[in-house]
C-alpha cells in the first residue's frame, strides 16, 4: 500500500500571521510562499550516499541500516527553506541568539503541551546530551551517584561514567508488553550520594510516554531526598495517537522545585546532524544560576546560525508537517505490530507511544545477545541496536528504527522473515 501525505501549503494557513519578526533579518515570511506549493511526501527514497550519514555508513555489505535514531525524510520543507534564506544572506558572522529563539520555544511549550515557560528559565544548549553532561557537572561530584532507569538510552551511563560519577540502576518493572517505574525500589535506592535521576521522558528505547500520575510521584520522591531531576524531553514532539506528553517540570511545585528539561526539534524534525538544536528549561532560580554560570564558563552560550535558524523555523506553531510525519510513522508502526504477529518467529514487537523506536521483545528465540544480532545483521542482512546496549533489561531485545519509507521497511521485514522464518 502507497501511503503518501499530500498537505495543503503552508502560507495557505495564515503561516505569515504566527511568524517571528527576525531581528536576524531572516526572511521567513517569503519562506512560506517558497514552500505554499510543497507536498509531505515521507514514501520517498532520498539517497544518503555520500552524505556521510553514520546510520548508512555501517551498511559497508547491503544491509538495511535501521539502527541509530535519524529519520530518512528530508526535514519540514519550512524549515529548509528558513536555513536557505538565511545563507543566501551570504555573510556568516558572529551571530547573537535573538529573542525569537526564546519566543519560539516558549510558544512552542505553551501551544503544543499547555507549559507556560517564561522566557528566562530558557538557555540554548549545544545538544541534549551536551547540556545534560554540564548538568552533572554543575551539580554533582566525581564519585557522586545518578540514578537511570533502565532499558535506556546508553549515552546517559556512557557520559556518567566518563565524567566519574557513578551510574545507579533503578530498572523497569515489565509487565507483559507494559513497563512502569519502579517507585518503590527507587526511595530505597537513594542514599547521601544519590544526587541526580536522569529521567527519559518519553522512553528511549522502550517508546513510552509518562502519565502525569507517575511523574508526580517521582517529582515527590526526588523533592524529599534532595534529588535533581535531568528530564530527556528530546522524543516528546513526537507522541503517537493523540497520547498527551508532560513536560516534567510542570507537573507539580515539587517537579518545578527538582527539575530541569533538555529537548529540541532535533528528533521531530529531523535536525540530528546540524547538531545542537537544542535548550534547557529550568524553572528553579538557583539551579538555573548555577547551570547558566558553568555554560558561560565552557563559552557555550553561543549558537550556531543553523541551530538558531532552523529552531525558530520548527517552532513557528504550524505542525501539519508534524502531524503528518507522525501519521506515517503510525502507519509503518501498524505494519510493524501486524507483521511481527503474523509470522511467529519467536519475536514480540511492543507498541511504542511515542517517537519511530520500535522495542522487540526476541527472548524466546533464546539465542545469546551476539548471536542475535549476528543473525540479523549477517543472516537478515537488517542493522538494528542491541537491546543490552541499554543496560539491565534490555538482553534479549532489538532496538528497530521506524523512520524510513515504508518501503524500504518492507524490505528489511521481509529480510527478517527469511531469515528467521526458516
Ligand atoms: C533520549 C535521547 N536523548 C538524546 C539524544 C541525542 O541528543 P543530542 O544529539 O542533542 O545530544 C538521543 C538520540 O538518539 C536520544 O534518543
Amino acid at each position: 500500500m502507497k501511503r503518501r501525505h499530500f498537505i495543503k501549503g503552508l502560507a495557505a494557513a495564515g503561516v505569515t500571521s504566527v511568524l517571528p519578526t527576525s531581528s536576524l533579518g531572516i526572511a521567513l515570511a517569503s519562506c512560506a510562499a517558497a514552500t505554499s506549493t510543497e507536498t509531505f511526501d515521507f514514501d520517498k527514497r532520498i539517497d544518503r550516499d555520500g552524505t556521510w550519514s553514520i546510520r548508512y555508513g555501517r551498511a559497508t555489505n547491503g544491509e538495511v541500516p535501521l539502527w541509530i535514531a535519524d529519520m530518512d525524510f528530508g526535514t519540514d520543507p519550512f524549515v529548509k527553506a528558513a536555513l536557505e534564506a538565511r545563507i543566501d544572506r551570504d555573510v556568516l558572522g558572529y551571530t547573537n541568539i535573538p529573542p525569537e529563539f526564546y519566543d519560539a520555544i516558549a510558544g512552542w511549550q505553551k501551544n503544543y503541551y499547555g507549559y507556560q515557560v517564561e522566557r528566562e528559565w530558557i538557555n540554548y544548549v549545544p545538544g541534549v546530551i551536551t547540556g545534560m553532561n554540564q548538568a552533572y557537572l554543575t551539580f554533582t561530584q566525581p564519585g557522586d551517584k545518578i540514578i537511570v532507569q533502565p532499558p535506556v538510552y546508553d549515552h546517559f551511563r556512557l557520559y556518567i561514567e566518563r565524567l566519574g560519577r557513578v551510574a545507579v540502576d533503578n530498572p523497569m518493572i515489565l509487565e507483559g508488553e507494559h513497563y512502569k517505574m519502579d517507585l518503590e525500589a527507587l526511595e530505597q535506592l537513594i542514599d547521601d550520594r544519590t544526587k541526580m535521576l536522569v529521567l527519559c521522558n518519553p522512553s528511549n528505547p522502550c517508546g513510552i510516554h509518562w502519565e502525569r500520575e507517575t511523574l508526580v510521584q517521582l517529582a515527590d520522591i526526588c523533592d524529599r531526598h534532595g534529588v535533581i531531576v535531568v528530564s530527556d524531553e528530546i522524543h516528546s514532539d513526537l507522541t503517537l495517537y493523540g497520547v498527551q506528553h508532560f513536560p516534567f517540570c510542570s507537573v507539580s511545585e515539587a517537579a518545578t522545585r527538582v527539575g530541569m528539561i533538555f529537548t529540541g526539534p532535533t528528533k521531530s524534525f529531523n535536525l540530528a546532524g546540524l547538531t545542537g538544536t537544542a535548550y534547557c528549561v529550568i524553572p528553579n532560580q538557583e539551579l538555573r544560576e548555577r547551570y547558566t554560570e558553568t555554560l558561560e564558563n565552557c563559552k557555550m552560550e553561543e549558537a550556531s546560525i543553523p541551530t538558531i535558524v532552523a529552531t525558530i523555523a520548527a517552532y513557528r506553531n504550524d505542525t501539519r508537517w508534524l502531524e503528518a510525519l507522525k501519521h506515517y510513522i503510525e502507519g509503518n508502526v501498524q505494519r510493524t505490530l501486524d507483521f511481527f504477529s503474523e509470522n511467529q518467529m519467536g519475536m514480540t514487537a511492543f507498541r511504542p507511544s511515542a517517537s519511530f523506536l520500535m522495542w522487540i521483545d526476541c527472548r524466546s528465540l533464546g539465542l545469546p545477545q551476539t548471536d542475535l544480532m549476528n543473525r540479523f545483521k549477517d543472516g537478515a542482512k537488517v542493522i538494528l541496536s542491541n537491546g543490552a546496549s541499554y543496560g539491565p533489561g534490555g538482553e534479549g531485545f532489538v532496538r528497530m528504527n521506524l523512520g524510513v519509507p515504508t518501503s524500504l521497511l518492507d524490505e528489511a521485514l521481509g529480510r527478517i522473515a527469511r531469515e528467521f522464518g526458516k
